[in-house]
């Protein structure tokens, strides 16, 4: 575990950070237009080390102190700060998941929390910010039919991989990877869940995580239900069945 105190954009914050990893002891970050970027894509606050290597993600609180203080008492200061139940702490557990795996995901460089009831951004994620990628819905509407079905199978090999590991994405949606020059998939936002123990509980939950909205038309989500059927049903894959936990 270390302490850190990082200017964020020069107002400086002190988190605990845990897993520490190949960290530098000074850490300055801030907001460029490729943060920017990045926060117009998702919901979290981004910033980047002066040298561009390292990426922040901030998830700040959910409610506001002053308009509903119970709820934030409850929810972001009990549950989020001392319940162990932050942002960042799980998205940090699931990139194991994902890698243990065999899924490519940024290294990640550990997890901080701010135990301070004033510091709005309590959750930090520090990772790798990988160079000369681009988001997974960008490279998706730019293909045509025919590289969208290539591009498909890959991704429903990766999330078979997931599922023979015991796991199911809880977000599966292009933006949530990142896509390299030579077309290699990084998971990125992994927010993973147990498959159900039960058998026969486990096809209907990976079906269920596959939407008409997050893969773009009922023609993909179905193209993917039925590769990721086909790939599960397989009886030369006893693995198939019967994922490990
Ligand atoms: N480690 C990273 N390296 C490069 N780009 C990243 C990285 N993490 C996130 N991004 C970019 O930021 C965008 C939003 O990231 P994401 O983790 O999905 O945020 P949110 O939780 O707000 O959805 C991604 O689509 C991607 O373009
Ligand atoms: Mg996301």
């Amino acid at each position: 575990m270390k302490l850190l105190d990082i200017p964020f954009n020069d107002r400086r914050r002190r988190y605990l950070v845990f897993h520490p990893n190949r960290l530098p002891d000074r850490l300055a970050l801030q907001s460029t237009t490729t943060t920017k970027m990045f926060e117009s894509i998702g919901s979290s606050r981004f910033f980047v080390s002066r040298n561009q290597r390292i990426l922040a993600k901030v998830v700040p609180d959910k409610f506001s102190k002053a308009c509903s203080p119970i709820k934030w008492f409850l929810h972001d200061y009990l549950e989020k700060r001392w319940l162990g139940q932050s942002d960042a702490r799980k998205e940090y557990l699931s990139l194991n998941i994902l890698r243990r795996a065999g899924l490519q995901t940024p290294d990640c460089l550990g997890w901080g929390l701010s135990l301070n009831p004033g510091n709005r951004n309590a959750s930090l994620l520090l990772m790798e910010h990988v160079q000369d990628t681009r988001s997974g819905g960008e490279v998706f509407d730019a293909l045509d039919e025919e590289a969208r079905l290539t591009f498909l199978e890959q991704l429903c090999r990766e999330v078979m991989q997931l599922a023979r590991a015991g796991y199911v994405h809880r977000d599966l949606h292009y933006n949530n990877l990142l896509i390299a020059s030579n077309g290699d998939i990084l998971w990125i936002d992994t927010h993973v869940r147990p498959l159900p123990t039960k058998s026969t509980d486990q096809w209907p939950a990976l079906k269920k995580s596959l939407t008409v909205n997050k893969l773009r038309g009922e023609k993909y989500r179905n193209i993917v239900e039925q590769r990721l059927q086909a790939a599960w049903l397989m009886p030369s894959d006893p693995q198939s069945k019967n994922p490990k936990r």
